[in-house]
C-alpha cells in the first residue's frame, strides 16, 4: 500500500469514526491505525508514512503522531528500523488470541469447527489437553488417593443424609453453606494470612468455574488480561473463551516480571500463581508482590491470585498470600479442594474484596447456581473436627518424601546441563532444559518408557519458549519413585548427550 493511500485512508477513518468527545488526538490516531492493522487493511510489512508527512496530511501536530506511533510500537503493532521507517509488525499482539495462536496452542480453527459449535464453543471443546483416565507415573496434576480417609469421609456424608435438612435438597445459600464458609475463613486466616470476613467468601465448583465467574463479572469482551508466560492452560483457556485479549508476561526466578512496555498498557485482570508459579514452580518474591499490588492499585486492575497448592510447602516458612498484603482491595483470592481432597469433589472458594461481595453472590447464583449442600456440610465438619489439618500434614509428609526421592534420582542430569529446582513445594517439579533442546521430543521419549511428563514449551506463548519438563510426583507410589526417576534421568541424559 502506497504511503499516500495510507494517509488518505487514515484521514477518512478519523473523520468517520465516532470517538468519544474527550478522547485525545494521539489516542484517536493510535486507535485508527490499530483498527486498520487488526482488520488487515494494513497488512504485515506495510510501510507507514513518516510522522512528519502524516502530521501534515492529517493537520495534526507532529508530537501527536509521535505519541501514537510510540504506543503502537510499545504494544507490538509496528516495528521501526533506521533506514526502512515504520512497518506493520509480522506478529501482532492479537496473534496470541487469533488463529495463529490457536494453532500453536492446539485450538482448532473455528472456521472448520465441528458442526453446530460456535467459535467460542470450538475453542472450549477442542482443547489439546483432553481429559485422560490413563494415569501414568509423573503425570502433573494427578494425585494418589490411597492416603484419603475414605471411611471417615463416607461417615460424614452419611451423617448428612441420615437427618437431611430441607436446605440439603435446595440450591442453598447464595454464597455457599455458611458453616463451610466459616471453616474456610478460619483456615485461611491462620494458614495463609488472608484478610477476610465470612461475607467475602463464596463457595464455587472449583477454580475453573471461579476464573470463569471472575472473567464474566469483571471484564468485557476484548479486555486485556495479563497471564504468566508460561501459564496454567486451564486458566488460559477460560480467559480466551471469554473473548479476552491475553497478554503474556514473562516469569523469572522471582515470579511474574512485567517490563516497562507491559506497564504502559494496563490490564483489566492479572492472573497469577504467586505461591508456586504454575508450571515453573518459582515463589514470587516480596518485592515483586509489592510491585504488582502497587501497580494494580494505581491502574485499577484486578489481581486473580490462584493459590492452588500452597498447602504443600516442604521447606522454610510459607509466604503469606498476596491478598493478605493488599491494602487497596484489588486481589481476588482463589482456592480449591481438588488437591487436598480430590478433584471430583468439585469444590473451591473465592475471597472477594468487601465491595464486590454482594454482586458476586448474585452473579454466582444467576450464572452457575450453588448447590451440593450436603457435601459442603460434610466438608465443614471435616475441617472443624480437625481431619482436614491432619490430612494435610499426612499428605505433606508423603509428597515431601516423594519429592526428595525424585530429586535424588534425577541428580545425575545436572552433569548434562539440566537444572533442578532448589525450593520444595507443590505436587510437581520442573526440570530446566537448555534452550536448544526439543523438550517435546524428550517428553515423547519418556512416554515410550511409560512415563508421562509435560514439556514446558507447551505451556508457553509466543516465540522463544522456555524448555523443560513438568514432572508430577503425587501419583507415583513412594516405593517406585526412585526407580521411575532413574529411568527418566537416563532418558534426559541420553537426549542431552546427543
Ligand atoms: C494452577 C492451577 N490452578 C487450579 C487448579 C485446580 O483447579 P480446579 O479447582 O478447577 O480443579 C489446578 C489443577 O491442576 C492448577 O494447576
Amino acid at each position: 500500500m502506497e504511503s499516500f493511500i495510507v494517509s488518505e485512508w487514515l484521514l477518512a477513518e478519523l473523520q468517520q469514526s465516532r470517538f468519544p468527545l474527550r478522547m485525545p488526538a494521539h489516542r484517536r490516531v493510535y486507535e485508527s491505525i490499530r483498527r486498520a492493522i487488526v482488520s488487515h487493511h494494513f497488512v504485515p510489512g506495510t510501510r507507514l508514512p513518516s510522522t512528519r508527512s502524516l502530521a501534515e496530511a492529517l493537520k495534526l501536530s507532529r508530537n501527536t503522531l509521535l505519541a501514537a506511533f510510540e504506543q503502537l510500537h510499545d504494544e507490538g503493532y509496528v516495528v521501526s528500523k533506521t533506514g526502512s521507517g515504520t512497518r506493520v509488525a509480522k506478529t501482532l499482539p492479537e496473534d496470541f488470541t487469533d488463529k495463529k495462536y490457536a494453532k500453536n496452542a492446539g485450538i482448532p480453527d473455528a472456521s472448520r469447527s465441528p458442526a453446530g459449535l460456535s467459535a467460542r464453543g470450538t475453542a472450549a471443546a477442542g482443547q489439546s489437553n483432553q481429559p485422560s483416565h490413563e494415569v501414568q507415573p509423573f503425570a502433573p496434576g494427578e494425585d494418589d488417593f490411597s492416603a484419603f480417609p475414605t471411611q471417615l469421609w463416607s461417615r460424614l456424608l452419611n451423617r448428612q443424609w441420615r437427618a437431611p435438612q430441607p436446605a440439603h435438597f435446595d440450591y442453598g445459600h447464595a454464597g455457599g453453606h455458611l458453616p463451610l464458609r466459616c471453616a474456610i475463613a478460619n483456615y485461611l486466616r491462620m494458614s495463609r494470612a488472608v484478610n477476610l470476613t465470612v461475607e467475602q467468601i463464596l463457595i464455587t465448583s472449583g477454580t475453573q468455574q471461579t476464573i470463569d465467574l471472575c472473567a464474566r463479572l469483571l471484564t468485557d469482551h476484548g479486555d486485556l488480561v495479563w497471564v504468566e508466560n508460561p501459564c496454567y492452560w486451564g486458566a488460559r483457556r477460560v480467559l480466551e473463551v471469554n473473548g479476552l485479549q491475553l497478554h503474556p508476561v514473562p516469569v523469572d526466578e522471582e515470579g511474574i516480571f512485567p517490563s516497562i512496555a507491559d506497564f504502559r498498557r494496563p490490564p483489566r485482570l492479572i492472573y497469577t500463581t504467586p505461591s508456586h508459579q504454575y508450571p515453573k514452580g518459582v515463589v514470587m518474591s516480596y518485592g515483586r508482590r509489592r510491585l504488582l499490588l502497587d501497580y494494580a492499585a494505581s491502574m485499577g486492575s484486578w489481581i486473580l491470585e490462584d493459590d492452588y497448592d500452597s498447602e504443600f510447602r516442604f521447606e522454610g516458612h510459607p509466604l503469606s498470600s498476596l491478598q493478605g498484603m493488599d491494602q487497596n482491595a484489588r486481589v481476588l483470592y482463589l482456592g480449591t479442594f481438588s488437591k487436598v481432597m480430590y478433584p471430583g469433589i468439585k469444590l473451591g472458594y473465592l475471597v472477594v474484596p468487601p465491595d464486590l461481595a454482594e454482586s458476586f453472590k448474585r452473579g454466582l447464583y444467576q450464572l452457575q447456581r450453588p448447590g451440593q449442600v450436603a457435601i459442603q456440610a460434610a466438608l465443614a465438619e471435616f475441617i472443624e473436627e480437625g481431619h482436614f489439618a491432619s490430612h494435610i500434614r499426612r499428605l505433606r509428609q508423603i509428597y515431601g518424601e516423594r519429592r526428595r526421592l525424585l530429586q535424588e534420582a534425577l541428580a545425575p542430569i545436572i552433569s548434562v546441563g539440566a537444572r533442578l529446582p532448589l525450593a520444595g513445594s507443590g505436587l510437581h517439579l520442573m526440570v530446566g532444559l537448555p534452550s536448544d533442546c526439543d523438550d517435546l521430543r524428550v517428553a515423547e521419549l519418556a512416554a515410550e518408557q511409560g512415563l508421562k511428563v509435560y514439556p514446558l514449551s507447551s505451556y508457553g506463548m509466543g516465540e522463544n519458549r522456555e524448555k523443560g519438563l513438568i514432572i508430577g510426583y503425587a501419583y507415583a507410589a513412594t516405593e517406585r519413585i526412585s526407580h521411575y526417576g532413574r529411568i527418566l534421568a537416563d532418558v534426559i541424559q541420553a537426549a542431552l548427550s546427543h
